[in-house]
């Protein structure tokens, strides 16, 4: 049994995820979380909220609530979304509990032991009219790197690039708009990454099975103009973890919080310390510490491209920096964007399908079904509506729900609902197996690679070989002239809702329980195809489910369509 950690980039606090956001982290990262899970291995997948810098103040001022109480709002509302996707976290955290606060600090205290903080006087924005500094999301200005002319103060959108806000050109504050900007000294933070380029760079090295998407953006950081930057992890805001040296105050540093960044990855470690202060695990350091066991701990990192900066370069520096035998990633999954009809999904615009609404039109497994399908892995991809019903309609309702639906009625009609007996497997039946085989452990490889498209087509295609053996079968036909051999047939085509449930899940939880109940069974996952097509004998009783899938009317097709073309209110 292997051990896997695995963690999805944690959300920001500030609103629901639009199915962009899903698709890029926590669905992918749940898709691999209930496979090996499925395989039988020990698994560990954390998430949480990021609930720190501006992105918090300014969601938490425009709802008008203190921050700390719309902090515990909103992540309630996530994590009753994420369960409605069957988002299967072992434990969904807050990067503001206490363990992060402890944890944050420890590590500063480490990386200031270890030389690799300094302390910089520094002239910073600070706006006459809003009375204040200017970090961040508080200031927006014109990119100098792409010239975007809504880069954030910490990093540009467009082109993903790291940003300082006095590096912004025309900038003005996004509290009161005023560009009555004034340079003032206060003193902050850096992460000295500069100091740890080569070791940095020959741990990338070394990963040389990553995805490009993810090296290419860690080496471009590395090497692009003066190479790697030392980072300020500070800043000038009320809500954070405040600036210590473990739990010492910090000289000069009273009134300022780390930088989000600094402590949100912090967080993946933090939330397995909270799993086990929640009563739901044993030990956090058998995960994460390297002296206790997480030597034998694979861990999968899940994120979208515009977080790879911060995993291959911020995080590692503050893991590798410590000096403690901190785990660190093995595999860095990454993923480029998803387009909404003919343009992108946008929180601010309220643009796209936002998570709670596509729970309330349609079951999360036609979501997940399509989005992970559809993942956006080697290049961007686009969400149609057209493309959606089409996939919806033909691969789940005609091609698995028919399936299903077809075997189960046919033999309640005439054998009633127990599996029949009938004889032996002929070369159909044969064939069947012998193509199913090939096609499972294809399947397998896909998942194992975390190859997302390509799973969802070689389980598309076990569902369709089900579907042709039917066809060519025909039982209903065969029922005439001989009744026993359409019951070893219909015996068959029974065998394979079990198989197909238990390979599914991962893509479709919830109808792959459905299957499995209306079955008698619990999932498992299938080594020797012919012995798992055994599993349900002569006799064995079984439900007609009902259809497990309806499918998309072109006019709701078109209300939707409408409906999501707009403002969110
Ligand atoms: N909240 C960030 C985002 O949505 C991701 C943070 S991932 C972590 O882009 F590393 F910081 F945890
Ligand atoms: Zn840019």
């Amino acid at each position: 049994m292997a051990r896997h950690l695995i963690t999805s980039a944690i959300p920001y606090i500030n609103g629901i995820k639009h199915l962009g956001n899903l698709v890029g982290s926590q669905l992918p990262a749940d898709l691999f979380a209930r496979y090996q899970r499925g395989r039988g291995h020990e698994v560990l997948f954390l998430c949480a909220t990021d609930e720190h810098g501006t992105p918090a103040e300014l969601a938490a001022a425009k709802a008008g609530k203190p921050v700390p109480e719309y902090c515990a709002e909103m992540h309630q509302v996530q994590a009753r979304i994420a369960e409605g996707f069957g988002l299967s976290f072992d434990h969904f955290g807050r990067s503001s509990s206490p363990e992060n606060h402890r944890l944050t600090q420890h590590f500063a205290a480490k990386l200031y032991e270890n030389g690799l903080i300094r302390e910089v006087s520094e002239t910073q924005m600070y706006s006459r009219a809003d009375g204040r500094f200017l970090p961040d999301r508080y200031i927006e200005g014109t990119c100098p790197n792409c010239g975007f002319e809504s880069a954030r103060g910490d990093q540009c959108d467009n082109c993903t690039k790291q940003l300082d806000p006095v590096d912004l050109i025309n900038p003005h504050s996004t509290i009161s708009g005023s560009t009555d900007l004034e340079m003032r000294e206060t003193k902050h933070l850096y992460l000295c990454q500069s100091q740890m380029k080569d070791e940095l760079e020959a741990w990338i090295d070394s990963k040389t099975d990553w995805p490009v998407l993810t090296t290419s953006i860690a080496k471009k950081w590395l090497n692009d103009g003066d190479g790697l930057q030392d980072r300020g992890i500070t800043r000038d805001l009320d809500w954070g973890i405040p600036v210590k040296r473990g739990d010492k105050d910090w000289p000069g540093m009273e009134g300022k919080v780390f930088y989000v960044w600094f402590d949100a990855p912090i967080e993946y470690i933090a939330c397995a310390q909270e799993w086990v202060n929640a009563g739901k695990g044993g030990d956090w350091a058998r995960w994460w510490r390297t002296d206790a066991g997480a030597g034998d701990v694979t861990y999968t990192q899940f994120m979208g491209k515009d977080n790879v900066p911060f995993h291959t370069l911020s995080f590692p520096a503050t893991i590798l920096g410590s000096g403690e035998p901190w785990k660190l990633v093995d595999y860095i999954k990454s993923f480029n964007y998803l387009n909404y009809d003919g343009g992108q999904f946008s929180t601010s615009r309220g643009r796209g399908v936002f998570m709670d609404q596509a729970l309330e039109i349609l079951p999360a497994d036609y979501w997940r079904w399509w989005l992970l399908s559809h993942a956006p892995e080697s290049s961007d991809a686009e969400f149609t509506w057209e493309n959606f019903q089409a996939s919806v309609n033909k691969d789940l309702a005609d091609v698995l729900g028919n399936f299903v639906s077809r075997v189960t009625k046919f033999c309640r009609s005439k054998f009633g609902e127990v599996v029949p007996e009938g004889g032996a497997w002929g070369a159909q039946e044969k064939s069947v197996i012998d193509e199913l085989t090939t096609r499972i452990r294809a399947y397998e490889g896909h998942m194992e690679a975390m190859e997302v498209r390509k799973s969802a087509g070689e389980l598309r295609a076990i569902w369709v070989a089900g579907n042709e053996y039917l066809q060519e079968a025909a039982p209903w036909a065969t029922f005439k002239e001989d009744p026993a051999r359409a019951a070893a047939q219909i015996r068959f085509a029974l065998n394979l809702i079990p198989l197909y449930a238990a390979l599914s899940a991962p893509f479709i939880p919830f109808t792959a329980r459905t299957m499995l109940e209306a079955m008698t069974l619990d999932a498992d996952w299938p080594g020797d195809i012919a012995q798992a097509l055994e599993r349900m004998p002569a006799g064995h009783g079984f439900a007609v489910p009902d259809n497990l899938f309806a499918k998309i009317a072109d006019d709701s097709r078109e209300d939707w369509q409408q409906r999501f073309a707009g403002t969110r209110d």
